[in-house]
């Protein structure tokens, strides 16, 4: 059972470089079960997930990207992606709101493009948003489109995520009235509700730690809803607490590192079981601070999941692995 069965719409968030994309990509297979259909987003990415999957750059228009991780009976589900950026946003929203025809598309692609880009940031994220909510609520009047169990957004780093959500706010001054404000004041209602959560990519180190808690204090301060925190890239955890404080204090018995060499049929010289002894220092250090970054994990006070730091990097195979261990944990 997953611990988000209400959720519609998982936001992934971080800080750069932590694994937001990987994580998201990951979740969107995980949920993508049973004949469920799942939709993968970016905003104004630099096609990350086309990367990650391996296939062509996405346009502005739903693509199904591969199957989803099997559950038991292997039964599966699909993933769909998409690539949102603010311009074809804004066309797409004003061909659908004035009906423009094909001449007053023809006649405003440039123009529009070009108001585009110099829009305010606050429209700017309202126009990405915005898309995100109709892919969320879209329901069966409209035949052409997919009705998606979930959607998972690879969004905007943590120091920018809680004013991204908060449309209204960044609508405020701009829009009191009108069909903008209904709007931005429905999108806000799917955000803050119970259908929303906003999960937190994080590596053990200090830095990304502290801007997670920083993120989530934020976020609950604007009332949006904290979904789950995701240590990513942790290492391998196969070395027992005496073994590590062996390691750091540099008493590891360097008799039995020499037999055991030798009976693996290499050529032991001091150099190479110096050379080792550093390595398992420098290794037990790290892993001393990654547990006690894991405890002011633990003291967060969200459900936390953990991912392996993969040898070798990421690939499709690696995804799905992932895929799995959140699943395993119950993220999906
Ligand atoms: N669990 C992991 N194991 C190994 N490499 C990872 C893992 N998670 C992310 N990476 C790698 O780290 C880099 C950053 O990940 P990415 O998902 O692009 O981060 P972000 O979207 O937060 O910038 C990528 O090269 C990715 O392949
Ligand atoms: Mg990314």
């Amino acid at each position: 059972m997953s611990d988000w069965p209400k959720v519609r719409l998982h936001v992934v968030t971080g800080k750069g470089g932590t694994g937001k994309s990987t994580v998201a990509s990951a979740l969107a297979l995980a949920l993508a079960t049973r004949g469920r259909n799942v939709l993968l987003c970016e905003v104004e990415g630099r096609q990350g997930i086309a990367r990650m999957f391996d296939v062509d750059p996405l346009p502005y228009q739903e693509r199904r990207l591969t199957t989803g991780l099997p559950d038991d009976d292997g039964g599966r589900g699909v993933v769909h992606a998409l690539h949102i950026d603010a311009e074809s946003a804004l066309l797409e929203y004003l061909s659908m709101y004035y009906r423009l025809g094909r001449a007053g598309k023809a006649l405003d692609r440039f123009g529009v493009i070009e108001f585009a880009t110099t829009i305010a940031p606050g429209v700017r994220d309202v126009l990405l948003t915005g898309k995100v909510y109709e892919a969320v609520q879209r329901n069966s009047r409209n035949k052409n489109a997919i009705e998606y169990d979930a959607v998972v957004l690879d969004a905007p780093p943590t120091g920018r995520i809680t004013q991204f959500l908060n449309v209204s706010n960044e609508l405020a001054g701009l829009a009191k009235v009108g069909p903008i404000k209904a709007q931005s004041d429905t999108m806000m209602t799917l955000f803050r509700s119970q259908r929303t959560a906003v999960h937190l990519v994080t590596v053990l180190e200090e830095m990304p730690v502290q801007e997670t808690a920083d993120g989530i204090a934020e976020l609950r301060a604007a009332r949006l809803p904290v979904g789950g925190v995701v240590v990513n890239q942790v290492r391998p955890r196969d070395l027992d607490a005496d073994d590590l404080a062996a390691a750091r204090a540099g008493t590891l018995d360097r008799g039995r590192i020499d037999a055991d060499l030798a009976e693996g049929g290499i050529a032991v010289s001091p150099e190479l079981v110096d050379g080792l002894l550093a390595e398992a220092a420098d290794h037990a250090e790290r892993r001393a601070l990654e547990d006690s970054q894991r405890e002011l994990v633990a003291r967060l006070d969200v459900p936390s999941y953990e991912l392996p730091r993969l040898a070798g990097g990421i690939d499709l195979g690696g995804l799905y692995e992932l895929a799995g261990l959140l699943r395993a944990q119950g993220m999906a």
